[in-house]
């Protein structure tokens, strides 16, 4: 967290600007709208938070229009209830510290991997210990902080609180370096840049950071986890909602510039897109990691790993107790008896997009038939050797993953209305009740027909038996998260532990089945 000193720092070296920002603001009149951009994002400083705090952290009553599309006390939210705000002193409290002992090296310094996910990216700090003209204000304490997820802010903060800002495509934002995150995939390639890992972006957790004590990373369903930041923006049919009641409430202003459509049940649509890019995260995590041709090794540079490196593979597959009867002999072995599968929690719902797919256009099958293929290319050379043979998995891996960024576009064009949902929903809990998965798969699964659940609301039938059985899985499989600063995933990571081994697929199927006649069309 940013202390006064930063802000004082701001007030004198930028103190011009933003005054004068404020003070057409506080008058009611938005600058002139500027004619021409010519930006290379790759080039676009990073502010700091402090300078977002000025007008994101209490809403001014003469911004009513504004206050139609922007809650503006966004910062408060972030500062007071946000575990980001944290990310960076987490690194230096209990367990931070005895990784750093464990791992014998400085959890604070860029080499040693952290701060990519718990700070800036490691490549935006390094630019500005050698930029001198870096924004002031910017701080890596801070944590993952607004700019971590909205982009850069140095070329848009002037003319982004104008309301004609509003009006400019994702793809003008974009060049002056903010991020659409309205849009389901690129809002969720950001998440899970952090959430599971992006080599390039030099945010990997390895098996020996795992091993020192890093919590393993869960699974995560986008739109849940965004309920569980919490959320601090209003999807747009709350904002349609609020504006009901809302005599200045101006449709056109807040809804006429958005790229896309409105009405759809937004929740459902994120999380069935992230589910792809989440493969796709997956997926290309590996491949860059693998001694592929196709993808040529990074990992050099990411301290500590090398190929194979365990933490690509399902962690308990190796770590469980040897018990009889074992649910994994009845459930057979996807690339061989004994030999760690890879991480793929997120393909069991990516798969239910391609079935989404099919139901506007029955030739989308085919792809279940490539998704199938990329499975079993996976499968096989895992299978080939202990730890699999690297440079097919490789191989395999990146194919995979751009055949997943392809049905994330794809699924990102097509529409989530209520009937669909109602469809897939149905769909989901019938496949899933016949299928054994994982604890990271079954709380991916769990988490999505939440989502689908909280979208279809009313129009549900047998909403509130449904919603009896959903809050037994949801303690059955821990889906509540520790939400909010206070509540720390350190204090609770002995439970999340203990469930997480314990975990049988048994119980969630019988759930799910006595789910799925009360879906029953
Ligand atoms: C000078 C005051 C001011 C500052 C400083 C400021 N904002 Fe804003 N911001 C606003 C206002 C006002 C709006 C709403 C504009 C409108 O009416 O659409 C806004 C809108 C936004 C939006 C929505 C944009 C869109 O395209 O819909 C985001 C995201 C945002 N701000 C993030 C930030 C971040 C991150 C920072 C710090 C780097 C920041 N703001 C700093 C005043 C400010
Ligand atoms: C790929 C991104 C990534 C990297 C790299 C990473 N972390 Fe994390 N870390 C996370 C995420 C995401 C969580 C939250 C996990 C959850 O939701 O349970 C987390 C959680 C933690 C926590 C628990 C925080 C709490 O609230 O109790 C600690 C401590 C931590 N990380 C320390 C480290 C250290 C030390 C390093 C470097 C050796 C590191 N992390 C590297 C992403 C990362
Ligand atoms: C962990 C990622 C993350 C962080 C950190 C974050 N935001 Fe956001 N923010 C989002 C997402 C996702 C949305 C929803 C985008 C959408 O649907 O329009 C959003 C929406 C907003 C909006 C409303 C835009 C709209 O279209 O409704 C504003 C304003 C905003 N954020 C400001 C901030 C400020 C200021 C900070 C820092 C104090 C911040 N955000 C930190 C992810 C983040
Ligand atoms: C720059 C990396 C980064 C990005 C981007 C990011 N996160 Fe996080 N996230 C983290 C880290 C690190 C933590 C753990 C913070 C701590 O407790 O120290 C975390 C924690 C969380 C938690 C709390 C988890 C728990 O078990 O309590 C949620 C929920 C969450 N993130 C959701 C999101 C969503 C949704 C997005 C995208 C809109 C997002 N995050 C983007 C790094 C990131
Ligand atoms: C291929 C097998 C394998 C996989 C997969 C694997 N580990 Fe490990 N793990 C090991 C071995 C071997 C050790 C060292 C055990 C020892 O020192 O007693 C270990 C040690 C650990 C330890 C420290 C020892 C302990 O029991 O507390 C933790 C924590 C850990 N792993 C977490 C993870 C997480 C999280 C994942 C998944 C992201 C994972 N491991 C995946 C084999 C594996």
């Amino acid at each position: 967290m940013h202390g006064r000193s930063n802000r004082m720092r701001i007030a004198v070296l930028f103190a011009l600007p933003v005054v004068v920002l404020l003070t057409t603001y506080a008058l009611g009149q938005p600058p002139a709208e500027p004619k021409t951009f010519t930006t290379a994002s790759s080039e676009i400083r990073y502010l700091g938070s402090a300078y977002c705090s000025l007008c994101h952290t209490q809403p001014q009553p003469q911004l009513k229009n504004s206050l139609q599309h922007v809650w503006l006390n966004e910062f408060t939210t972030w500062s007071k209830t946000d575990k980001h705000s944290l990310a960076f002193k987490n690194l230096k409290e209990e367990r931070g510290l005895a990784m750093a002992r464990r791992l014998g090296k400085d959890v604070l310094k860029a080499e040693t991997g952290c701060l990519g996910c718990h700070s800036a990216s490691v490549a935006e700090v390094m630019r500005s210990s050698t930029d001198k003209n870096q924004g002031d204000a910017f701080n890596r304490a801070d944590g993952v902080s607004c700019e971590n997820c909205h982009g850069p802010g140095e070329k848009w903060l002037g003319e982004h609180a104008s309301s004609w800002w509003r009006t400019k495509s994702p793809a003008h934002k974009a060049e002056l370096g903010m991020n659409d995150l309205r849009s389901p995939s690129i809002q969720a390639e950001k998440c899970l840049s952090c959430h599971i890992g992006n080599s390039d972006e030099k945010k990997v957790v390895t098996h020996a950071m795992y091993a020192a004590g890093h919590p393993p990373l869960p699974s995560i369903e986008v739109a849940t986890y965004g309920d569980q930041i919490p959320r601090h923006w209003r999807t747009l049919q709350e904002k349609r909602d609020d504006g009901k009641n809302n005599p200045d409430y101006d449709p056109k202003a807040v809804e006429n510039h958005l790229a896309y459509e409105g009405d759809q049940l937004e929740r459902s649509k994120l999380a069935v897109v992230s589910a792809a890019i989440a493969l796709k995260t997956s997926m290309a995590l590996l491949a860059k990691e693998s001694n592929s041709s196709a993808a040529k090794p990074n990992h050099e540079d990411v301290p500590g790993l090398g190929w194979p490196d365990y933490a690509r593979f399902d962690c308990t597959s190796c770590h469980h107790e040897l018990e009889r009867p074992s649910w994994r002999q009845d459930r057979g072995f996807t690339s061989a008896p004994g030999r760690p599968p890879v991480v793929r929690w997120p393909s069991f719902v990516a798969a239910l997009g391609v079935e989404k797919l099919a139901t506007d256009d029955p030739k989308a099958k085919l792809l279940l038939e490539e998704m199938k293929a990329h499975e079993a290319a996976i499968d096989d050379a895992t299978r080939a050797k202990p730890f699999g043979r690297s440079e097919d998995m490789g191989a395999a891996a990146a194919k995979y993953a751009a055949w997943a960024d392809g049905l994330a576009k794809k699924l990102e064009t097509s529409k989530f209305d209520g009937k669909l949902v109602t469809a897939i929903l149905q769909r989901l809990v019938q496949e899933a009740s016949e299928t054994d998965l994982d604890y990271d798969a079954a709380r991916h699964v769990g988490w999505t027909i939440w989502a689908f659940r909280s979208d279809l609301g009313k129009n549900l039938k047998n909403g509130e038996e449904v919603d009896r059985i959903l809050v037994r899985i949801s303690s059955e499989l821990r889906l509540q998260l520790p939400t909010g600063r206070d509540q720390s995933i350190e204090k609770q990571l002995s439970d999340a532990l203990r469930t997480m081994g314990e975990y049988k697929p048994t119980a969630f199927r019988e759930d799910l089945k006595s789910l799925a006649p009360l879906l029953a069309p």
